[in-house]
């Protein structure tokens, strides 16, 4: 009998391939979903490719290389030509790698997508894979986002409409992108993966393979490859979620809720990053959605103050904080009221509840509140927001929430010149916070005279600094 050579045996779920059948795929636990194929050339440019496109099994098997010997990749970025991403992307797209944006409809994945497309700094072409529109309402929206005035970009960016991953492939192989823009994961097949998977587009398991089978080519093949994957408003991820561990980035596209700032309505969509393996994943980039597309918002110093003549009402604070490289001045917004059920409850979106809890039961107890029953905090509800809707993780601002709280309660309102900063203990003291000089300047920079912070180091000109919470109110008060 002639014997079949070439046969694998491939998981039809996440695209694992195995030398014999088993029941159960070992990289993903799919049952039953190791289907016959022809096992295919698997040797790239770069060497061999981990996983499942072989062990590097050659005739005198596996070959390692010297750390010293291993191309350090450097110079493999392509600026995409939209600071704001680059910023997140840990300083520009890198070649080979996998980006996943996850977002709710509407925030305006497809829009980025193209964005990238137009002003990615490559000569190479650039494929735009739409299973969700036409090639009309692309062009459409290209138009509206002025792209048709530069006849080379409009001249570079491929359009296939289809969510079919055979014919991506082709497509792949004949045009050879450097930049793939998928839009989105949710709508890619497989005629192959169908057998033991689920057909339809958007099941999880053809999303998955599609995917593996795109991030594997944009590899093979110097490219990059963005997937846009739509999230639901309750936070159901459980498509893109499936497809974090494959990819190199993640990051999530996020709107504030139009709250009212300096510019009146403001429309922030935040893009941050939950995983990346080239870069950090503290930068977050700012964009605001207008006539033309997402603009980047680079000077957000102000951003997310609100415009206000004279004093301030109380329960507000100024706060700098640190969001990964850059410093903004957020302004916190307190109210308390008498609790409404038995036990008081916390209020606040943006900034996690745990704490703010923390924080008032500090205040409480080092400036021995709980004895005044006009000023006490444990028999309130406390509602504590940030302007602009940005949501804060940053330690920085905890101070800031602490006097903002007194402001609340007492009903004296803070200096409208003074910016916060500091870290608060459970023990009352008020502990120091990075780039303590860099908030001071840009506060000052943006027109504050006065600066509450912790006690430095070294003295810091135009910095009130104050050792615990209690020092601290006094400094404003007195
Ligand atoms: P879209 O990018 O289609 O979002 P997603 O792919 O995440 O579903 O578009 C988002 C919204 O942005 C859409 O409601 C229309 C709006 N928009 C603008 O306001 N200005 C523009 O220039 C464009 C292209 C879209
Ligand atoms: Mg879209």
């Amino acid at each position: 009998m002639k014997k079949q050579k070439n046969l694998i045996y491939k998981c039809s779920s996440c695209g694992r391939e195995e030398p014999k059948w088993l029941g159960r795929c070992p990289e993903c636990g799919e049952w039953n979903s190791l289907v016959e194929s022809a096992a295919r050339n698997e040797i790239s440019a770069q060497g061999r490719i981990p996983g499942r496109h072989g062990k590097g099994r050659g005739d005198s098997g596996p070959v390692t290389l010297p750390l010293a010997a291993v191309d350090p990749m450097e110079g493999s970025r392509i600026g995409s030509g939209i600071g704001e991403l680059d910023r997140v992307l840990g300083g520009g797209i890198m070649k080979r790698s996998s980006i996943l944006i996850g977002g709710e409809p509407g925030i305006g994945k497809s829009t980025l997508l193209l964005q990238i497309a137009a002003a990615a700094q490559t000569k190479g072409r650039v494929l735009y894979v739409s299973g969700e529109e036409s090639a009309g309402q692309l062009r459409l929206r290209a138009d509206r986002l002025g792209l048709n005035t530069d006849k080379s970009i409009m001249e570079r960016i491929e359009i296939l409409c289809s969510g079919c991953l055979e014919e991506i492939e082709s497509v792949l192989n004949n045009i050879k992108p450097v930049l793939i823009l998928i839009d989105s994961a949710q709508t890619l097949y497989s005629e192959n993966a169908s057998m033991n998977a689920n057909p339809a587009p958007g099941g999880i398991n053809q999303m998955k393979f599609c995917t593996f089978e795109l991030i594997a080519w944009a590899k093979e093949h110097d490219a990059a490859v963005f997937l846009a994957a739509h999230v639901t408003k309750e936070g159901v991820i459980s498509g893109p979620k499936t497809l974090e561990h494959m990819v190199d980035t993640v990051l999530y596209f996020e709107q504030n809720d139009k709250a009212s700032g300096l510019n009146g309505t403001i429309d922030c969509r935040f893009l941050r990053a939950s995983k990346n393996r080239f870069g950090s994943i503290d930068e977050i980039g700012i964009f605001t959605m207008g006539e033309k597309g997402l603009s980047p918002v680079e000077d957000t110093g102000r951003m997310f103050l609100i415009r206000r003549e004279g004093e301030l009402p109380p329960g507000v604070a100024i706060a700098a904080v640190l969001e990964g490289s850059r410093t903004i001045l957020v302004e916190i917004q307190a109210l308390t009221i008498p609790a409404k059920g038995t036990i008081s409850r916390v209020f606040s979106d943006k900034i996690d509840s745990g704490r703010v809890s923390r924080i008032s039961a500090a205040l409480e107890k080092h400036l021995s509140l709980q004895n005044k029953p006009d000023l006490r905090l444990s028999d309130q509800d406390l509602y504590v927001n940030a302007a602009g809707g940005i949501r804060i993780t940053e330690v920085g601002v905890e101070l800031a929430i602490a006097c903002a709280l007194y402001s609340a309660r007492t009903g004296r309102a803070l200096p409208a010149d003074l910016v916060i900063a500091g870290e608060l203990s459970l023990t009352g003291e008020i502990r120091p916070v990075h780039r303590l000089s860099n908030r001071i300047k840009t506060a000052a920079n943006l027109g504050f005279k006065k600066f509450l912070g912790p006690v430095p180091e070294q003295p810091i000109q135009g910095l009130h600094s104050a050792a615990n919470i209690k020092n601290a109110i006094k400094l404003i008060y007195e």
